[in-house]
């Protein structure tokens, strides 16, 4: 089978790197792909850009793809699925329409209440005395949302009135309408769960960083370190999340004529009265599948396929690794502001082990060839270990043989899980 990957992060790079580790997979191409990409498959240029649905489509014709899997959100809400489908070639992602589960937070909400899925109480504001009303409706902490794509950075959850109230009104001169939500409380962990439309297959949940500091300081990132498995969290979660969650989610979704192909991202807070949900996405997310798809046995291209044509139903139960797996980001100085491009990188062959492996994001080859940064996120390091503690030890070990001027990383990622301090509140 030959597979077409859209996109340019780690992600993608997790993606690739897996598919390639299936029998049934004899060639992977990635559009436009990265360096780290590059040096294990075949990269092509996407001279219309990534929300180019017909030049996306043109390549997988050119490059006789069977599967075409989109990764970014930007290219599915653009309606890139549904062009590369209409050329009656498979393709792992929902359709402009599904995808608006994702592309706006008040469709979500929707839905959700729809599906009567557990989730925070929200209020879609337009203007600043709509949203000085939610605020005083919902109370402390307070939680701001843009309405559109901002890739996880839109969000404010504040104990100050004011700053909720100024990226409120920020959202507005923007254009964009303001979701408040009431506070969900609880550790939080992501359910990638893959489906046809129709069947819903979980994948085994990961545990996210989104603030940019050691102890859940600083502001919003797309997410700065992940792990898998959750100590935390009983081994019936996964049920609760699919039965009350994910299914009645695709129910929804189909009786309204949208069925949702791909993988329904459903971000959630472990609260005392269970999971409830804090976002939906329509794509893995970066860098939570990476130690997901480190532990994942089960051929990756075969699974993808499967959701792709509606087969799922006929997939067997996934098999994992027992160990445990750890990513660690490493950002560029200024992330998540305005990175700064160009820096040198040096040592990621040294990072690269048995148990640990470096997967790009943020990164170029400059006129020499050299690696540099060219994003906010530059790289991960991916590592597996008997346990969380190993794999932590692992991933850092890794990370500190790579060098990268004034790049920052987290350095408590996995920690309270490995040393049993995540608890979940009971009130
Ligand atoms: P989102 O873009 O909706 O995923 O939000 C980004 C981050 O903001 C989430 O990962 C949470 O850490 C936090 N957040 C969003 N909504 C809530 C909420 N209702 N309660 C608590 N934290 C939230
Ligand atoms: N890691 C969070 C996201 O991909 O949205």
């Amino acid at each position: 089978m030959k597979i077409l990957v859209i996109g340019t992060g780690g992600r993608e790079h997790a993606i690739v790197r897996a598919l390639l580790a299936d029998p049934d997979v004899d060639t992977v191409i990635a559009a436009p792909g990265n360096p780290g990409i590059d040096l294990v498959a075949d990269c092509r240029a996407l001279p219309g850009g990534i929300l180019d649905g017909v030049g996306i489509a043109d390549l997988a014709e050119e490059v006789s793809a069977d599967l075409v899997v989109v990764g970014p959100e930007a290219p599915l809400v653009a309606g890139v699925a549904d062009v590369v489908r209409e050329r009656g070639i498979a393709c792992f992602g929902p359709s402009q329409q599904a995808a608006q589960l994702e592309g706006s937070k008040a469709f979500a909400k929707e839905v959700m209440a729809q599906a009567d899925v557990p989730t925070a109480r929200a209020y879609v504001c337009d203007h600043e005395e709509q949203l000085r009303e939610a605020l005083d409706a919902t109370s402390a902490p307070y939680v701001v949302k843009d309405d559109g794509l901002a890739a996880g950075k839109g969000v404010v959850v504040t104990e100050d009135l004011d700053e909720a109230i100024a990226h409120g009104v920020g959202c507005f001169g923007a254009g964009a309408s303001v979701v408040v939500e009431e506070y969900l409380n609880g550790p939080e962990f992501s359910v990638f769960c893959l489906t046809d439309g129709v069947t819903v297959v979980p994948l085994t949940p990961a545990q996210d960083f989104k603030r940019a500091h050691d102890g859940g300081e600083g502001p919003n990132t797309g997410g700065m370190g992940a792990y898998s498995p959750l100590p935390w969290a009983s081994d019936d979660i996964l049920d609760a999340v699919v039965d009350r969650i994910a299914q009645p989610t695709i129910d929804v979704m189909l009786r309204r004529g949208t069925p949702f192909v791909g993988v329904l991202y459903v971000g959630l807070a472990l609260t005392s009265q269970g999971p409830r949900v804090v976002e939906f996405n329509a794509r893995f997310g970066d860098p939570d599948i990476q130690p997901v798809l480190a532990r994942l046995m089960t051929p990756l291209g075969s699974l993808l396929l499967a959701a792709a044509k509606g087969e799922l139903d006929e997939v067997e139960s996934l098999a994992w690794r027992s160990e445990a797996a750890v990513s660690v980001v490493l950002a560029a100085q200024g992330y998540p502001g305005t990175p700064r491009k160009g820096d040198p990188i040096s040592g990621v062959q040294d990072a690269e082990s048995d148990h640990s492996y470096v997967l790009h994001a943020g990164t170029a080859r400059d006129q020499d060839g050299a690696l540099v940064t060219s994003g906010g996120r530059v790289l991960s390091v991916v590592a597996l270990g008997d346990d969380l503690g190993s794999a932590r030890g692992r991933a850092y070990d890794a990370l500190g043989r790579i060098d990268v001027p004034d790049a920052h990383f987290r350095t408590d990622i996995a920690l309270a899980a490995h040393r049993g301090e995540v608890s979940i509140p009971t009130d």
